[in-house]
């Protein structure tokens, strides 16, 4: 792996500044391979270095994965002026410069989202291409018919005439229904349903592929996952 200079390793897996780095690096507070270094520009290879910072090691992972349960009236982005989002309320050690929620879930949808600084997976799991399903359980402002189930197994075309991939919707109880879909265009759901006259009053993603949400991770909540978890979780159904 390529090596970095050691400001910029322990800037990125701290998450402090370039700066704050150095200083302490300069004052000693930075071993490698249990040797004090003074110099801020020494290379470390950051998978074989033991390079730690006040005592604590500073481990490697290239990427990081996060789950969370999306709480209503938060916003699926990374950074925002004045609103509140999901990277927000990703926990201190899992902060990082790049953190990216894996599509977006309109504001007042809940439920499954990833977060990851991984571009090429984000990519991968939002492709159509890739075919990975995407559940949720809609609350609606009327009862889905079997017409419906049909229009929506053909591929609705929405407002502005958007072809959509087959869908399937199926009735749960009065005016709540589960609807799978295997792409992500702009309030899709929302959408697919306003051209049967109905409307979206919840919406909650409760699966991508196979990977839901552990029962005990509430609202507003994350946890890490690995990448091999989430890929043998979402493929788990879609294989
Ligand atoms: N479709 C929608 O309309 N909204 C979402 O948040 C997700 C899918």
């Amino acid at each position: 792996m390529k090596k970095q200079r050691i400001d910029k390793f322990i800037s990125n897996q701290l998450l402090i500044s370039r700066s704050e780095a150095r200083v302490g690096i300069r004052r000693g507070q930075a071993t490698v391979n249990g040797d004090v270094i003074r110099d801020a520009s020494r290379l470390v290879e950051p998978q074989t270095d033991n390079v730690t910072y006040n005592g604590q090691t500073v481990g490697y992972k290239e990427y990081v994965y996060i789950l969370i349960n999306k709480p209503q009236g938060v916003l699926s982005a990374s950074t925002d002026k004045s609103r509140e989002t999901v990277v927000d309320l990703v926990p201190e050690h899992l902060k990082r410069r790049e953190l990216s929620p894996v599509g977006r879930l309109d504001k007042d949808t809940t439920g499954l989202l990833i977060i990851t600084d991984d571009g090429a997976f984000a990519h991968d799991i939002i492709s159509p291409k890739k075919n990975i399903s995407k559940s949720y359980i809609a609350g609606l402002d009327g009862d889905v018919t079997d017409e419906m189930v049909a229009l929506f197994k053909d591929g609705v075309v929405l407002a502005d005439g958007t072809k959509c991939k087959p869908a399937v919707l199926q009735s749960l109880s009065q005016n709540t229904a589960r609807i799978t879909i295997t792409e992500g265009k702009y309030h899709q759901i929302k959408r697919m349903f306003g051209t049967v006259g109905l409307g979206v009053n919840t919406l909650h993603r409760e699966a991508i592929g196979g990977l839901t949400l552990p029962n005990n991770l509430h609202n507003g909540d994350c946890i890490e996952m690995t990448k091999q978890q989430l890929i043998d979780s979402i493929l788990h159904k879609n294989a």
